[in-house]
């Protein structure tokens, strides 16, 4: 039985983009081997300096997670930081980081770009990630493009730890999923938090309605024809509508006639369709006292145990107490 591990940053409300290319995805996984999901919360300590804001992102994760189908009996669910040992291997996992591997890591500079201060723990984000994933003796790493080369240099630290101190970590292998198309945002490009053009997970009605009315659009006028291979609302409409309530739309788009707010109604309408049970069930577990808090425990609890484990190797290889 495989083991699959990946890790979701709790940096704010989760968007479709994540439910598509992170949420559903896991919830299918823990059916088919051994899931070990957490939220990254000390690597959200990288961007998120406001300790209550923190709080409610790793609780709001949770709670969207819960709320999609993710089955805490199923899978292994707990918060990066109640494993504490996994800060303790990022530190020994340093010791045979070279410097050049992470000097040349895309997502450090794409930060940087985006206007996050240089910090240490930034630039060592690599190393606790790959502490993350050799911690739990991962199989199979399911993550999107961008984390592509954390999973190489997370490869890399493993040989250079095993060639150093002898065989103690396995080698996972990145489930890296290019088909999945990219998931268009508000205005027309790939969906990303970075980016600002998000449409939020479990947005209130007026909210959701309101998001949807913005999504970028030409200004052909509404009796012309207008065309649908192009529209980021017939893209988004894709992942939501019946094949032909798709057609339908499509038609329509190419016969003119119809504004783009029509279409933007329709798109809603699916949305919220779409995620109401989901909804009405994040509404029940939220109002269970101690639920979240009770579920992450029993993952932690779990959790802990695999990392003692690799910690015993770990300490006794390198020649530490333990
Ligand atoms: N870096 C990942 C992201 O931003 C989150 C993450 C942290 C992760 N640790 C991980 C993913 C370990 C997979 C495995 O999406």
């Amino acid at each position: 039985m495989l083991r699959y591990l990946t890790g979701i940053q709790p940096t704010g409300p989760l968007h479709i983009g994540n439910y598509f290319g992170a949420v559903r995805p896991a919830t299918e996984l823990q059916n088919k081997g051994e899931a070990f999901y957490f939220i990254a919360d000390f690597h959200a300590l990288t961007t998120v300096h406001d300790p209550a804001l923190l709080r409610e992102y790793v609780r709001g994760v949770a709670l969207d997670f819960l709320a999609c189908g993710l089955d805490p009996a199923k899978a292994c669910f707990f918060r990066q930081s109640d494993v504490p040992a996994v800060a303790e291997l990022s530190w020994i996992l340093s010791n045979v980081t070279p410097m050049g591997l992470l000097e040349r890591s895309h997502s450090y500079k794409d930060k940087l770009a985006h206007g996050i201060a240089p910090s240490h723990a930034l630039f060592s984000y690599p190393v606790l990630m790959a502490a993350d994933i050799l911690l739990y003796d991962s199989d199979v790493v399911p993550v999107g493009k961008d984390q592509k080369q954390h999973l190489e240099i997370t490869r890399d630290l493993a040989v250079k730890f095993n060639e150093t101190y002898g065989e103690v970590f396995k080698l996972p292998e990145a489930d890296i999923r290019e088909e999945v198309a990219t998931i268009i945002g508000l205005d027309g490009q790939k969906m990303s938090k970075s980016y600002g053009n998000t449409i939020g997970l479990f947005l209130p009605e007026k909210e959701l309605r309101k998001k949807v009315m913005s999504i970028v659009t030409d200004s052909i006028p509404v009796e012309a024809p207008k065309d649908p291979t192009n529209s980021a609302i017939v893209s988004l409409y894709k992942l939501f509508a019946t094949p032909d309530a798709l057609a339908g739309m499509e038609n329509d788009f190419r016969a003119g006639g119809i504004g783009y707010g029509e279409f933007k109604k329709r798109l809603f309408e699916a949305i919220w369709e779409k995620f109401t049970p989901m909804r009405e069930r994040r509404a029940e577990l939220e109002a269970k006292p101690g639920y979240v808090d009770q579920v992450l425990a029993y993952g932690a609890a779990k959790a802990r145990v695999v990392a003692e484990n690799t910690m015993s190797r770990v300490r006794k290889a390198v020649g530490i107490s333990g």
